[in-house]
């Protein structure tokens, strides 16, 4: 899976890179010293983003190197580790579809949320699968899918001005080799933990969850994350 490798010697991949999600975790993730590839639909609008990162990743660093590269989604696939999914729900089976060969071995981190917004304000979409995280295990069959990082606001993600996150990653997955490697991932984001949360069939709670925290940030101005208790 990663020969082994430390975390912190392993190249990330973001797809939909570009967007605030991809952006967050890439910015905190390369100020932290994290080899990242951003991945797009288009090459060009990923490496553009990638130099903006790179340049905050730096600032944030105190001036010490980071690595921060763009290219498509496909070859970001293929050329990185580990990859954090982060493109919308609506894109997610169609961006999958795709790749299942360059992420064969690899283990694929899937952050997406099933999320609808109504006049009653946001609510849960149902997936055939149970959800997205399943719906990425059915689609690249021989890759490690883990469930993580749905809890944690973009806002925060990007604001720099805070050093610190607060914050627990609620981690599924089916794979112990896999999770750990993940919690050890969520570790590197400041202020943040990863902590085991079950198997890929409980993914559905985790996703579902980040819309209680949606309507908490709705009706209280805030971004909310969460904090699990006495572990
Ligand atoms: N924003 C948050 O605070 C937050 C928190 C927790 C979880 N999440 C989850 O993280 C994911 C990304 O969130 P976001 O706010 O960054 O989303 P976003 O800005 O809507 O999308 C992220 C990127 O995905 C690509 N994309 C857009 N539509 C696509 C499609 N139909 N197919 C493939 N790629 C597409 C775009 O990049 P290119 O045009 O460059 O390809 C876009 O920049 C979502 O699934 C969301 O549920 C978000």
């Amino acid at each position: 899976m990663t020969d082994g490798r430390a975390v912190e010697d392993l190249v990330v991949g973001v797809l939909g890179g570009t967007g605030p999600q991809g952006r967050g975790l890439a910015v905190r993730l390369a100020a932290a010293g994290q080899q990242i590839l951003l991945g797009s639909r288009d090459a060009e609008r990923a490496s553009e983003v990638a130099v903006e990162v790179a340049g905050r990743a730096t600032t944030a660093a105190g001036g010490t190197d980071v690595s921060v590269k763009g290219g498509s989604n496909v070859d970001v696939a293929g050329a990185a580790d580990l990859v954090i999914v982060a493109v919308p729900y609506g894109g997610h089976a169609a961006t999958l579809a795709g790749l299942a060969a360059p992420l064969a071995g690899k283990v694929v981190v899937d952050c997406v949320v099933p999320m609808g917004f109504d006049e009653l304000g946001a609510y849960v979409l149902d997936v055939e699968e149970g959800s997205v995280a399943q719906q990425a295990a059915a689609l690249l069959p021989d890759s490690s899918v883990v469930g993580a990082f749905h809890h944690l606001s973009a806002v925060l993600l990007e604001d720099l001005s805070r050093p610190t996150l607060d914050g627990d990653v609620m981690v599924v997955g089916d794979v112990r080799e896999a999770t750990d490697l993940v919690q050890a991932l969520a570790g590197r984001l400041p202020g943040m933990r990863g902590v085991y949360a079950g198997r890929l069939r409980n993914a559905r709670q985790v996703e579902a969850l980040t819309i209680n925290l949606v309507s908490v940030n709705r009706r209280y101005k805030a971004h909310a994350g969460i904090r699990v208790t006495d572990v």
